[in-house]
């Protein structure tokens, strides 16, 4: 597998990667989170996606050694997406360089009870403004469903336009009616905030918090 293509000489281990947003914290620590990403990724979140849920914590395990495995040959990153504070689980996310280390796809899930607050986009604007920051990219695909319009406007928030449109197979024997997004680094880059992030709270953010 080739791995992703660096925009700086120095070595990442994707395994220690944490990328901070305003409200998160992305983390490759999985194994942490195994319990959670079991019982999270059931068949209330599943409609729209290819894989099906679980049925047992190995299942679990073998997604998260295989993420791992990706992020060791650096050409898979796979991160929990967690709240800064009290750093609470609320889904994964994911940049999936396989066979296509220049045009990686990017992927998401948020668990049921957190939907609504703009989790979702906030994950995926702050792993897409990571790559472009890192990793030299010609650009990022999104897949989504047809039908799933919260989907979507993530994909459109930053600015993607709808390139590809096919039927897919998924595990559960179903079709989804997926459209790709192409995202390019100059779309994405009109989106990214000035300001950098801290993994953890400060204090005046602390104060602010509800
Ligand atoms: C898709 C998913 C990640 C979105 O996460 P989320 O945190 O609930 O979404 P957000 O709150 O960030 O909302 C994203 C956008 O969709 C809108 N939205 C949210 N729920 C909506 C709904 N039920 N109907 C219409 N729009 C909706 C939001 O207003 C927001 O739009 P905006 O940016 O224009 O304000 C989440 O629904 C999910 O995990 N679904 C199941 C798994 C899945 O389908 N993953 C995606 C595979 S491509």
């Amino acid at each position: 597998m080739h791995p992703f293509d660096l925009k700086t000489s120095e070595l990442l281990d994707f395994t220690c990667v944490k990328i901070p947003s305003a409200r998160l914290l992305l983390t490759t620590s999985l194994n942490r989170y195994r319990k959670d990403i079991f019982r999270e990724f059931n068949t209330d979140i599943i409609q729209y996606m290819l894989p099906k849920p679980a049925e047992k914590i190995e299942e679990t395990m073998t997604f998260i050694n295989d993420s791992l495995t990706g992020m060791r040959g650096g050409w898979n990153l796979v991160l929990a997406i967690t709240l800064k504070a009290g750093r609470e689980f609320l889904g994964c996310c994911g940049l999936h360089g396989e066979g296509r280390h220049r045009t990686p796809e990017l992927g998401i899930w948020v668990k049921k009870s957190a939907h609504g607050h703009k989790y979702g986009r906030e994950a995926i604007q702050a792993l897409a403004f990571w790559a472009c920051e890192h990793l030299d990219l010609d650009y990022l695909i999104y897949p989504v469903d047809r039908a799933n319009i919260p989907s979507r406007k993530i994909a459109e928030s930053l600015g993607g336009q709808v390139f590809e449109e096919k039927q897919v197979k998924t595990a559960r024997g179903g079709f989804l009616d997926e459209v790709k997004y192409k995202l390019t680094i100059n779309d994405i880059l009109k989106e990214k905030p000035q300001k950098k992030f801290p993994a953890i709270y400060t204090p005046e953010e602390q104060a602010l918090k509800p």
